[in-house]
């Protein structure tokens, strides 16, 4: 079985994969270019990527001994899931091991908006601090104010958790209409004029792309503040560079883009009170190593014509079988 693994991961769990397949590495640095996918395609039974490669319709034709395709990540907004299953290709994904860890970055990015965290720093380390001032860096409460979390699947749920430990009331939206306790769940609209703080949890798909729009960032309170560590699509990010320009928003917390790496020139590092993060909401050791171990648990699943532990195309899933811890 012929393997191409398009990152190395961290962990041993390529070690582990080499030990059963055919596996090559790409040895870049990053991502291989898309005419490097495709031309290694050609040969290939198993795919393994992560969310920076285009796995779409062209690739997936590009291959035709392919078997099965697994990406180290959750969001599948990548892989074109229907040409994979028209094709019998399962494709693996790594839900429940990464939502703590992102729900941990989500707070840690509204906590650092509200309170000027990065300002603070670059203050301190320019020497502009003089003396203690009593109107410096004044920031925004955030213990005893309203959370709205859009999208309650398992990381809105955890960011949800966190806020109540912070004395904070959480309003909730997700396309299902699910119900979760100590949440109060409204319409997005409601959601938006009543929250003080902001934060996107659900997919990416065509149903939920521009999402948060210009009419949406006009909903928000002023003063209020937005984070993203879902998907960079959900958000018109040209709206919300005016939005925070304009001063209408407090403050925004991105971690994901829709370019990525976001362009040298892009209007939002032009943008005032707007903390940024290169797409890192899973990135601690132990969650990185845990999504590898799945990532490559569904590889082999689907290589040997298995049930995947967890797989994204529908058609599949429902014979993914429980992960064994
Ligand atoms: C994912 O897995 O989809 C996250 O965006 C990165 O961990």
């Amino acid at each position: 079985m012929r393997v191409f693994a398009t990152r190395a991961l961290p962990g041993r769990a390529l070690e582990h994969l080499a030990g059963e397949v055919r596996l090559e590495v790409w040895p870049g640095a990053g991502t291989p270019p898309r005419a490097e996918l495709l031309r290694r395609a050609a040969k290939l039974d198993g795919l393994l990527c992560t969310l920076s490669d285009g796995v779409d319709a062209d690739c997936i034709a590009a291959a035709p001994s392919l078997r099965a395709i697994s990406s180290c990540s959750v969001g599948t907004d990548h892989v074109d899931l229907a040409a994979a299953s028209a094709r019998g290709i399962p494709v693996g994904h790594t839900p429940g091991v990464l939502a703590e860890t992102t729900a941990d970055l989500a707070f840690a990015l509204l906590m650092a908006a509200a309170r000027r965290l990065v300002e603070a720093d670059r203050f301190v380390r320019e020497g502009a601090w003089r003396d203690w001032q009593p109107g410096l860096l004044l920031g925004r409460d955030v213990h005893g104010a309203t959370l709205g979390v859009i999208g309650l699947g398992a990381v809105g749920q955890a960011v949800a958790r966190r806020a109540t430990g912070f004395g904070m009331k959480v309003l909730g939206w997700s396309r299902s209409g699910r119900r979760i306790g100590g949440i109060e769940i409204v319409e997005l609209a409601d959601l938006l004029r009543r929250s003080d703080f902001v934060s996107l949890h659900v997919a990416l798909a065509p149903e939920t792309r521009g999402l948060i729009g210009r009419a949406e960032l006009g909903l928000l309170r002023p003063g209020a503040v937005l984070v993203n560590t879902a998907r960079g699509g959900l958000v018109d990010e040209a709206a919300l560079a005016e939005s925070l320009a304009g001063g209408r928003l407090a403050a925004a917390a991105l971690d994901v883009f829709e370019r990525e790496p976001l362009p040298k020139d892009d209007p939002l590092l032009a943008a005032p009170n707007l903390v940024l993060a290169p797409h890192i909401g899973s990135a601690s050791v132990a969650t990185r190593v845990r999504m590898a171990e799945l990532s490559v648990q569904n590889l082999l699943a689907g290589l040997r014509g298995e049930p995947l532990p967890h797989c994204a195309n529908p058609e599949f899933a429902k014979f993914a079988k429980p992960l064994r811890r």
